[in-house]
């Protein structure tokens, strides 16, 4: 399986800018699944819930129709980052399209900073998707601070988490090393290049996009300014051993009497 990240730099509010140029990355690339960063369409330093809402999308939204048609040109499975509006709700998510032209979205669970100034706490909980035999977990930048999301994803069988970021603080790349070794899994942390500001916030995401592998192994990098779109294969059975030796399992050594509070 061809799996690949796009690290680039959104320019936030400008959703057309930001569509024509994953197009351009992605167009004539051979993969099976892409990630994208978190709010790959919008970009992420609002000032206001306003601002913002202003640009999110439902699934009737351009951005969602583009991911349809690219996919099913592409034939692969994209998973990209937007603000999402649900009635009066907005929402931080993430969406795996798949070019048969389903839509599978998250919202982010533990909101970073000012994001809970903007967003509303997501509400569909860690969830698994199947799609071609291969199960995808999906959670979002600071979802990784808290280790009960990837081994939520793990306990229910993904083999790949993608992780939609726009990181800004410089431990995350470290600490997915061991989000994948814990969890025996594929871990795809797609962040962003670039500095936003608001009057009273800059911020300069740190880049360094990567895929670890369930040893923990850093199977592709990005440095931390690049824009690209890179493309390693992976074999995602790997993640369904969960053995660290002969006498070792990550999942049948859990001692879970003595983890009840
Ligand atoms: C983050 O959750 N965007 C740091």
């Amino acid at each position: 399986m061809k799996v690949g990240i796009l690290q680039f730099k959104p320019v936030r509010g400008e959703v057309e800018t930001n569509l024509r140029n994953i197009r351009k990355y992605l167009i004539r690339r051979k993969f099976d699944l892409a990630v994208l960063p978190e709010l790959a369409t919008t970009g992420y330093n609002f000032q206001t819930r306003n601002d913002l809402f202003g640009l999110a999308e439902n699934r009737r939204g351009l951005s969602f129709e583009f991911f349809e048609e690219i996919t099913a040109r592409v034939g692969g499975a994209i998973v990209w980052g937007l603000a999402e509006k649900s009635g009066n709700k907005l929402y931080n998510s993430a969406v795996l399209t798949t070019p048969e032209g389903d839509h599978h979205i998250y919202r982010k669970t533990h909101l970073f900073f000012r994001e809970k100034l903007l967003f509303d706490p997501g509400n569909t909980g860690f969830k698994v998707f199947s799609w071609r035999g291969i199960r995808i977990g999906l959670m979002i930048c600071f979802d990784w601070i808290f280790p009960e999301a990837a081994r939520t994803l793990a306990l229910k069988k993904a083999q790949l988490i993608c992780h939609p970021s726009n990181l800004v603080m410089h431990y995350c790349q470290d600490a997915m090393i061991t989000r994948s070794l814990e969890n025996g899994l594929f871990c795809v942390t797609a962040n962003r290049v670039g500095t936003e500001k608001i009057p009273d916030l800059s911020l300069t995401f740190t880049g360094r996009s990567q895929i670890t592998e369930p040893k923990g192994d850093r199977i592709l990098s990005f440095s931390r300014t690049e824009q690209a779109f890179k493309v390693v294969k992976i074999d995602p059975e790997l993640s369904d051993t969960k053995n660290v030796n002969r006498h070792n399992s990550l999942f049948a050594d859990r001692r879970v009497e003595f983890y009840l509070l």
